[in-house]
């Protein structure tokens, strides 16, 4: 049966992004015969001016119909100002990820050989990086409740937060990570606070007790101090990360930013049966929108990882790794990536390249 995606290209460079990454679609139907089927929604600031919403209810009900979701990006200095919180584009995606239950997050930090001059570390350091962080995404303390700012009694203002993580939200995540690690290098470094906070003493013994189901794994725990800095002093040490939304989200921007590149790094958000939203990591660059020059190569790379993960098309999903790396080695770069001797093209032009190589791999 033919699968079907949902495409929102959103704000920003969203929609030159999503519209290269689904030049490549196109290819894995046509050339590669995929039985595959795609129609677009709207969501962010363009959900916002066409409906009032960033998450307009239509959206919701074509992402509830579609078998998978790819997004290019939120957001824009036009919407910042809002003063209903709950109209912003950012709200539009932190709604679909809950409606949806889209609680773990893969973001992936590969280091292209052919870019590895782009990284902020040292080539011995960093050369050969492929870590992948799992981020527990629908919960913790950027979901917990209460929250708020109240006014105290002698007219202060107080901002609280709640941390809060149950058993069955840890041992979900848990389990993504384990998963992954069987099919990767078998160790999952956890990450947490379990020397000051209770909700990560949780966390610690709930990894421990799925550890055992994964005897071929190799659990560690890491406070999340000592991995940021580990992170920058020795980060092949790592293979999966497993960690909380809070933690998450910093670590993994640190691990990108090892890569040098945020214009190559794709993400996937996944429910529990594998049904995920997948996106590039980086934003909707609105400084560089609408000139041809943002790099599609990260919503690409997010086509991979939805091949991979929601339809099982791993074969598919290496050739379209196979086809970003055989344009890297031709020396195109977009912009963002450009170094000294290397080709600048522009978004439109790297699309074509990887479609091009990704038919020759057919
Ligand atoms: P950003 O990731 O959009 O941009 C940061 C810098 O990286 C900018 O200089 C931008 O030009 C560059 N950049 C980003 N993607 C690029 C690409 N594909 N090719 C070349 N250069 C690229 O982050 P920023 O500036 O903090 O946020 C801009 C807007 O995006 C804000 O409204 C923010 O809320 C939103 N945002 C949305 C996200 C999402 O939709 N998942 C994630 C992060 C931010
Ligand atoms: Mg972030």
């Amino acid at each position: 049966m033919s699968k079907k995606i949902l495409v929102l290209p959103g704000d920003g460079i969203g929609p030159e992004i999503t519209a290269q990454a689904v030049r490549v679609l196109e290819v894995c139907r046509d050339t590669f015969g995929l039985a595959l089927s795609w129609e677009e929604g709207l969501i962010g600031g363009a959900g916002y001016e066409a409906t009032g919403e960033p998450l307009p209810e239509q959206t919701l009900a074509q992402a509830q119909a579609a078998d998978a979701i790819l997004l290019g990006a939120v957001g824009g200095p036009q919407w910042d100002k809002l003063p209903d919180i709950s109209k912003r584009p950012e709200r539009g995606l932190l709604g679909i990820r809950k409606q949806l239950n889209l609680f773990g997050n893969l973001r992936p930090a590969i280091l292209y050989p052919q870019l590895a001059e782009a990284s902020s570390l040292k080539p011995e350091i960093v050369s050969g990086l492929d870590i992948m962080i799992v981020r527990e995404l629908t919960g913790g303390i950027y979901f917990g409740q209460p929250r708020g700012i109240r006014e105290l009694e002698n007219g202060e203002k107080q901002g609280f937060n709640t941390y809060v993580y149950s058993e069955s939200e840890i041992r979900r995540i848990g389990r993504v990570a384990f998963e992954l690690a069987r099919k990767r290098n078998k160790k999952v470094c956890s990450v947490d606070k379990a020397n000051v906070l209770e909700v990560t003493m949780l966390w610690r013994d709930v990894m421990e007790e799925v550890a055992k189901d994964y005897p071929d794994v190799e659990l560690s725990h890491m406070y999340v101090d000592n991995a940021a800095m580990q992170l920058v002093r020795a980060p092949k040490q790592f293979d999966v990360v497993v960690t909380g939304n809070m933690f998450g989200d910093i670590l993994s921007d640190e691990a990108a930013m090892l890569t040098g590149s945020i214009g190559m790094l794709p993400s996937a958000s996944l429910d529990e049966q594998a049904k995920g939203m997948y996106e590039p990591c980086h934003g909707s660059a609105p400084d560089i929108a609408g000139q041809n020059i943002a790099n599609p190569l990260a919503t690409i790379l997010s086509v991979a990882m939805l091949l991979r993960y929601s339809f099982n098309e791993g074969e598919l999903a290496q050739k379209i790794e196979q086809a970003v790396s055989d344009v890297l080695d031709q020396g195109l770069r977009t912009a963002d990536i450009l170094s000294a001797g290397m080709t600048q093209v522009g978004t439109d032009a790297m699309g074509t390249a990887v479609v091009n190589a990704l038919k020759a791999l057919a």
